[in-house]
């Protein structure tokens, strides 16, 4: 399958098109961006990493009757997927209080939520991804029906029953993720985009070390060490 030509470019990814209409392939960039833009670097091989990442992730959420995006990794920094009209809501699933939930609401940080929370943002850089609630994301046309959000939620809650346990299963503590989801040619709602250690927080059982994209939005150094070792326990190399 072929490049065509660039379809949209992000933050951490190009969308290419394709000859067959319904697939486009992304290529993971190397660039590194946190605070909306507002710093930038970037790590040589980060996007190789969270595409092989994603694509195992991915491919553990398909066996679990959860669809997405994912046709088949292409090489080290391209993935081919399905073609989809992507909804602007970020869906942001915690387990463990940080980051802008513990700056927003005071909740002390690394307090284990009584239940699994499911927010969901506007992604619109220009406003600054703010928090949306029902009323919002319907005024908004960001979704046609209640239905949708119910199922946004719904979606969240099943990725998160899966990759909660996998992840303790290989000594990382899954403290919160961003999820996105599109629709596809026949309308259906599916996961979108990559979960990878850039929109998800991991947090090592053992020694609490953060092993996600904390470690440049913070400078504690050490990202694509960080990186490497999630992917290695992932392909259960550790
Ligand atoms: O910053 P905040 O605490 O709201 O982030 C919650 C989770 O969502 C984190 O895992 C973060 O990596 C992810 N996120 C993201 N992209 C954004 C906002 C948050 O991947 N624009």
């Amino acid at each position: 399958m072929q490049k065509r030509e660039l379809l949209y470019e992000g933050k951490a990814k190009r969308v290419f098109l394709t000859d067959d209409k319904d697939l486009v392939i992304s290529e993971f960039k190397d660039d590194l961006t946190a605070f909306n833009g507002e710093k930038r670097s970037s790590a040589v091989g980060k996007g190789a990493l969270n595409n092989k990442i994603s694509t195992e992730l991915f491919k553990l959420l398909e066996k679990n009757g959860i669809k997405t995006h994912f046709v088949k990794m292409l090489d080290d920094k391209h993935m081919l997927h399905t073609r989809v009209d992507v909804i602007l809501i970020e869906v942001i699933v915690r387990n463990i209080a940080t980051g802008s939930l513990t700056r927003n609401l005071g909740i002390e940080d690394g307090r284990v939520l009584p239940f699994t929370l499911v927010e969901f943002d506007y992604k619109d850089d220009d406003l600054g991804d703010p928090k949306l609630n029902d009323q919002h994301c319907l005024i908004l046309e960001l979704v046609e029906h209640q239905d949708e959000l119910d199922k946004l939620r719904r979606m969240a809650r099943q990725v998160n029953d899966v990759l909660k346990p996998y992840f303790e299963n290989i000594g990382l503590n899954l403290v919160d993720f961003k999820l996105e989801f599109g629709k596809d040619s026949q309308g259906n709602i599916i996961l979108v985009d990559e979960i990878s250690p850039d929109n998800c927080r991991f947090w090592d059982i053992k020694s609490g070390e953060k092993m996600d994209k904390d470690r440049f939005r913070q400078g504690l150094g050490g990202l694509k060490v960080a990186y490497e070792e999630v992917l290695n326990r992932i392909l259960g190399k550790v």
